[in-house]
């Protein structure tokens, strides 16, 4: 990345991209400082608003040394800071009145959107969680970094509350909730087709498979950058999470490359015990093999995976997690820092793909893996 000038005042910047194929990024020229059009390619969107915005990134930096610290985050599975670089940015560059959010938990993921709201000196983040206890440390977290002004918690199941606030208008919808078809399927069905076609959808923890991220503790994807210490240790982390439930058989996986699997060859696997989701080819939930279907249709400029952005996100500064960021990193007291894949899209582009009948469809092709017999 060079930034070549300012010229008139818009910041230039020339990009280049490792090649990377089917990925539908381009390089080229970026202008940082143009004004909002709702036709730009989600992908030019998110490069312009780092471009803009990469100099506050900073102010972030101190989140994910605080993920793992349970008095101030008391629940796993929290958010991650290298999306949250993105959304801080994107909110800083659209400047949304009204974010929705659901689910709140203990606030990992709302601080970088109040962060960016207190910044922009105007917005509103509604968010929403069932668990309260989870709520009311978000509740005092929020407090001590003094951005009550930004956030408004709801307490209750999503699905009650948020067809209440689709009305008031919202400029950014953030899904990071149960990771079910069933929720996926409702806010897709339910609350998408009534955002207005310029509102941004963000998704987190889905994922297709070629994506090689996943959730914490999950068998591995080959990195071609580990270190082989690192692969080691992945490596037997994984194995301990693979026997503990159950899943020895993918132990090795037969190819490291993997690529979009057909619905029909996605190995699912039943949940541990009643309160867990099903995992899907032992990497990832329903809900990511949902969106993965609903979006494939469409341009990978207007659906961005946050693991597409990754060789352009480590040019970019505060990147000193990048490298390790990736799959069981650590940060720079030798935490462990972890992040999971997520999408980015327009509203408009989503309800042009949402089609109950392919949901159906999915659905179907889905239960089909559980039970071959069904
Ligand atoms: C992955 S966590 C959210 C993480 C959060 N964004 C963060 O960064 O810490 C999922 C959350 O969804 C909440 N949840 C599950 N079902 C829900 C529902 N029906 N309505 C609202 N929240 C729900 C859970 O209580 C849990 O806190």
């Amino acid at each position: 990345m060079g930034i070549l000038g300012a010229w008139r005042g818009t910041l230039i910047v020339n990009w280049r991209r490792p090649a990377m194929s089917g990925t539908g990024l381009r390089g080229g020229h970026l202008t940082a400082g143009t004004a909002p059009n709702e036709n730009e390619p989600m992908e030019n969107l998110i490069f312009r608003s780092l471009v803009r915005f990469s100099g506050e990134l900073e102010r972030l930096a101190s989140l994910p040394e605080q993920r793992y610290n349970r008095k101030t985050f008391p629940t796993v599975g929290q958010y991650d800071w290298l999306a949250g670089q993105v959304l801080y940015a994107l909110i800083r560059q659209t400047r949304p009145r009204t974010i929705v959010e659901f689910s709140t938990s203990s606030g990992y993921s709302t601080t970088f959107s109040a962060l960016a709201l207190q910044a922009n000196g105007a917005g509103r983040i509604h968010t929403v969680d069932i668990d309260l206890r989870a709520q009311e440390a978000a509740r005092r977290w929020i407090s001590a970094c003094g951005l009550v002004d930004q956030v408004v918690f709801h307490h209750g199941d999503c699905r009650r509350i948020v067809p209440g606030l689709v009305g008031r208008g919202i400029d950014l919808l953030f899904v990071d909730s149960l990771h079910s078809f069933d929720m996926a399927e409702w806010y897709l069905t339910r609350v998408v087709p009534r955002l207005e076609g310029d509102a941004l959808v963000h998704i987190h923890d889905v994922m297709p498979l070629e994506a090689r991220v996943r959730i914490h503790g999950g068998p591995p994807f080959q990195s071609a950058r580990s270190a082989a210490r690192s692969n080691i240790l992945q490596r037997a982390k994984s194995i301990v999470w693979l026997l503990a439930h159950g899943k020895a058989g993918s132990l090795w996986p037969a190819s490291p490359a993997r690529e979009l699997l057909p619905l029909h060859k996605l190995q699912c696997f039943q949940p541990a015990s009643s309160g867990e989701l099903p995992t899907i080819d032992g990497n990832y939930f329903e809900e990511a093999v949902l969106i993965r279907e609903v979006v494939r249709e469409g341009s990978p400029r207007d659906f961005v995976y946050l693991h597409r952005l990754l060789p352009y996100l480590a040019q970019y500064e505060p990147q000193r997690f990048a490298h390790q960021d990736e799959i069981q990193r650590t940060d720079s007291r030798a935490a462990a820092l972890e992040w999971n894949d997520c999408l980015w899209c327009r509203a408009q582009k989503l309800q042009e793909l949402v089609a109950h009948k392919r949901i159906r469809a999915i659905r179907r092709a889905l239960e089909h893996q559980f039970d071959p017999s069904a």
